[in-house]
């Protein structure tokens, strides 16, 4: 058999934002954030065996655009899990690179946190979500969030979750012109906030809940974004120009953007119609995976 064929095996799924709010910048240099986190059926997905040394070798579509071995983020966590655990022992991650990186939809810390999780299964580690997300907090706001990876609200510069009671699955259309944005940059170009004072949602059972509670609703970030990578205005005018599109929005720092659908052949026509017309770009259709209360179930 092949270390692949015998391999444990996580995804990593793509985070997005349906919205984002930003507030004051805190005296540690972050910015206070308010964000509903949802998760694809899709994203990266990473394969671990048992080996002496941490190895992180890539493949897919997306793998020419990471940072060299010792510096990506998965290697990162298994450093940090290991240090944690006080243990020496290695992996083997074979990492297949699905999302395109520095793209406002996890990639890195949603590959990271999936390494702590898998990670702590393979080398038999008795450590709870708790602990993953602190450790995930030393390598990146995002990185706490995707330990779960359910729907989930946020805040701080990342680290303060929340259950959500009920969130519906929503048929989504991520689409990427394939420009990286660097989340600093953003940041520094950032001008008007909504601030932190955003109320929770009440539990929302369908599609229409959610679109309604997220009209009164932005992303902080998308005017800064489309500043930095002009290219992010012809991505979001393409996605709501096309029909059964119920709401168009920017996820995290960019460039990545979505459009939320209530009837999954228009969100397969809509992505379709955006990759014919831009052949470079990426686009996935897919869902966000839904978290239900029993009372609502
Ligand atoms: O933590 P992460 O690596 O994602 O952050 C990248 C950069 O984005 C930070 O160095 C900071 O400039 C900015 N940032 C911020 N407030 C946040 C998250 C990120 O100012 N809550």
């Amino acid at each position: 058999m092949t270390i692949e064929a015998e391999a444990l095996r996580v995804l990593a799924p793509a985070k997005i934002n349906l919205f984002l709010h930003v507030g004051d910048k805190r005296s540690d240099g972050f910015h206070a954030l308010q964000s509903l986190v949802v998760f694809a059926r899709m994203g990266d997905e990473l394969a671990l065996s048992p080996d002496r040394d941490i190895k992180v070798v890539a493949s897919g579509r997306f793998a020419a655009g990471l940072p060299p071995a010792g510096q990506n983020l998965v290697h990162k966590a298994a450093r940090a899990l290991a240090q944690h655990a006080g243990i020496t022992r290695g992996a083997y991650i074979s990492l297949k690179k699905n999302l395109p990186v520095s793209s406002g939809i996890g990639g890195g810390s949603a590959d990271a946190a999936a390494a702590l999780r898998g990670l702590a299964r393979l080398w038999n580690l008795k450590v709870e979500h708790d602990v993953l997300r602190q450790i995930g907090e030393t390598l990146g706001s995002d990185v706490p969030v995707c330990v779960a990876c359910r729907p989930q609200w946020m805040e701080g510069r990342g680290e303060t979750l929340a259950q959500v009671e009920s969130v519906p699955a929503v048929q989504i259309v991520l689409v990427n012109p394939r420009v990286g944005v660097a989340t600093k940059d953003v940041f520094a170009a950032l001008k008007d906030r909504r601030g932190t004072g955003q109320p929770r949602p009440p539990a929302m059972r369908t599609t229409g809940d959610l679109v309604a509670f997220l009209k009164d609703t932005t992303n902080d970030l998308e005017a800064p974004a489309r500043a930095v990578a002009p290219v992010i205005s012809d991505v979001l005018r393409e996605i709501a120009a096309q029909p059964g599109v119920l709401l168009t929005r920017m996820s995290g720092s960019g460039a990545t953007c979505f459009g939320l659908f209530g009837d999954p052949d228009d969100a397969a026509r809509a992505a379709l119609t955006i990759g014919e017309g831009h052949p470079s770009w990426w686009v996935s259709a897919t869902a966000t995976t839904p978290v239900l209360s029993a009372a609502l179930a």
